[in-house]
């Protein structure tokens, strides 16, 4: 039977340590403090946002919500930016995106000065992160390194395929397996013959926003499967490709007329090892890293 990557009990784990973190900065009389930049009203972007806000009191953290409107300009984002740069009780800048279509999102990303860069997005922390230097690295990547570390499989010397070149997931998630020694192969689009790559893999990323994209025939026995991939699936159809005949995800279908599915066919984790399941996985250590992202960022800056 393949182990399931419990991703709750990771993320609880890395949270109870921030709490603890936090709570020695406190008696130095430091509190970190991280601000939310939330655009309008995306229902996806409210829940996140209100999900990182709420980790922040729970853990000691202070918070900032910032709700501009939807008409934003980019000169008024950066202002905004700007000012958050120049606080002092502000260690950590987040910018949930999606932003409007009128917000050019990188010129606002690259200016987040770098320290408080808690996403790790901007060009000087990627770069950072490329050289080996101690850098803010995007939170979903650093999670997956941690369900692996904390799960106690092997890096070192194992072939990882990452399907995906995003700069948000794929590419920096390659690049912290191979500063963790293992050979990394990075697959996307235009790469042939994927099947014969993917089954190649000891480890599996699979970050690439199709669901159930990789199928069984696709994965090594045995192989550790990371799955990233958040996708919604909302008729029947889809339904029955993924999870017939399973009673649990019936219900919640039929009480929400969606279930999530990950990029990862659920029949394809059978084959393997040890895998992240969609949801439960990959996706709760996102915030528990943007946690420990802000208290380093604070450390540092102290
Ligand atoms: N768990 C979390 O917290 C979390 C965080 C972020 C993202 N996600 C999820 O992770 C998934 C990936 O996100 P992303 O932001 O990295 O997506 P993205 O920016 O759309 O990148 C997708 C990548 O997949 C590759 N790809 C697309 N179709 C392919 C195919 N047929 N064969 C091989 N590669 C293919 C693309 O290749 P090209 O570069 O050639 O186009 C691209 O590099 C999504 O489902 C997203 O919702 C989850």
């Amino acid at each position: 039977m393949p182990k399931v990557l419990n991703g709750a009990a990771i993320a609880a784990a890395i949270k109870q340590e921030v709490a603890e973190e936090v709570k020695k900065l406190a008696a130095q009389g430091v509190r970190p403090g991280l601000a939310a930049v939330l655009v309008g009203h995306v229902p996806a972007s409210e829940i996140y946002v209100k999900s990182k806000v709420q980790t922040c009191a729970e853990l000691g953290l202070n918070s900032d919500l910032i709700t501009p409107p939807d008409t934003v300009t980019t000169e008024e984002m950066l202002d905004l930016v700007h000012s958050l740069n120049d606080r002092d009780d502000i260690d950590g800048i987040l910018v949930q995106l999606p932003l409007p279509k009128q917000v050019e999102a990188k010129v606002l990303l690259d200016a987040v000065d770098p320290s408080k860069d808690v996403d790790g997005f901007h060009p000087v922390n990627a770069g950072r992160l490329q050289a080996g230097r101690p850098a803010l690295a995007p939170c979903t990547p650093a999670g997956i390194i941690e369900i692996l570390k904390r799960s106690g499989l092997p890096i070192a010397g194992q072939h990882a395929v990452v399907v995906g070149r995003s700069d948000i997931v794929g590419k920096p998630a390659a690049m912290l397996l191979l500063h963790e020694n293992a050979t990394v192969t990075i697959c996307h689009s235009k790469t042939r013959a994927l099947g014969a790559v993917t089954r190649e893999a000891d480890i599996l990323v699979a970050a690439i926003g199709r669901p159930g994209f990789i199928t069984p025939e696709m994965v090594k026995p045995g192989a550790t499967i990371i799955d990233v991939g958040i996708n919604r699936i909302e008729t029947r159809e889809d339904f029955d490709r993924f999870f017939k005949g399973n009673e649990k995800r019936e219900a919640a279908f039929a009480k929400r007329g969606s279930v999530i599915v990950g990029d990862v066919h659920p029949a394809a984790f059978e084959v393997s090892g040890a895998y992240t399941p969609v949801p439960g996985g990959v996706g709760l250590l996102t915030i528990a890293m943007l946690m420990s992202n802000t208290v380093r960022a604070a450390e540092l800056a102290t």
